[in-house]
């Protein structure tokens, strides 16, 4: 309130956070929170920021849900199988649940730091949501059960996509803070987007879909690498800004 004495306690933890920002510490990780589609999600350098562009992920990954049930999949007596891959804050797969009420959702992560930042979002989800949602810590598919094998109908990820040699060109805000394992792929960029790709077919249920998040430059090779793991319809959907930001693949 306005007319009130600002305490000393206050005061402190304001200074601090200021000198964080000059020092050049995204404001996202300096507040601790970060807003994502119905969500207030923690954040902090364990994890990347969820992005606007990530929304667009989920409300695709969504749609994909609705076309698969109106087509009857998965069969009556089983809910949707959901996998978000390398689910960092929880961004994708939090969503999902919290926006879907019939669906079981996995989330995974290489890195235990996130899935510790992604339990801690799940807390703060609601019981009946948060009961959806289970993580597995592993290399892509390899977190998995096994008998989840051929039964995913929707896997949804936003991969590290960018190569090695972009990363001295990203501001300094992303490429001093934010975890390089959540932003480097590899030499080529496309290397975590190919490892879900490739080893797609063998967990995903007949019908199933793959949605993942891309950079524009690589619409053309990833949709040729969707099709070359074996994806029959394959498309890209754009971003809020008009960018080629969304791989669809249909098995
Ligand atoms: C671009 S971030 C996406 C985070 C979150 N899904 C989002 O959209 O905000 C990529 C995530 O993939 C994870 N990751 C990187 N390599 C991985 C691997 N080999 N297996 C599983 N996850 C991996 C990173 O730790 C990071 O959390």
């Amino acid at each position: 309130v306005l007319d009130e004495v600002v305490t000393a306690r206050a005061e402190r933890l304001l200074s601090s956070m200021l000198e964080r920002r000059l020092d050049g510490e995204p404001v996202q990780y300096v507040l601790g929170h970060w807003a994502f589609r119905t969500l207030d999600l923690l954040v902090d350098p364990r994890v990347l920021i969820p992005r606007p562009e990530t929304e667009v992920v989920v409300e695709v990954a969504l749609a994909e849900l609705a076309w698969l049930r109106d087509r009857g999949l998965p069969p009556a007596g089983r809910q949707p199988v959901v996998v978000d891959l390398g689910t960092g804050s929880g961004a994708i797969a939090l969503s999902i649940a919290a926006e879907q009420a019939c669906v079981e959702v996995w989330a995974t992560d290489v890195s235990e730091d996130a899935l510790a930042v992604a339990a801690a979002n799940l807390a703060g989800l609601g019981t009946l949501a948060a009961g959806r949602v289970r993580f597995v810590h592993g290399d892509w598919w390899g977190a998995l059960p096994a008998e989840l094998k051929g039964a995913v109908d929707l896997v949804v990820s936003n991969p590290p996509y960018v190569a090695e040699g972009e990363l001295a060109g990203l501001p300094a805000e992303v490429a001093s803070w934010e975890p390089v394992g959540a932003l480097v792929a590899g030499p080529s960029g496309l290397e975590a987007l190919s490892a879900v790709l490739d080893e797609a077919p063998a967990w995903l249920a007949p019908g199933a879909t793959l949605v993942a998040e891309i950079a524009p430059h690589q619409a053309s090779a990833a949709q040729a690498s969707a099709k070359a793991a074996g994806f029959a319809g394959v498309l890209v959907r754009p971003d809020l800004a008009g960018r080629q930001r969304v791989l669809v693949a249909r098995r």
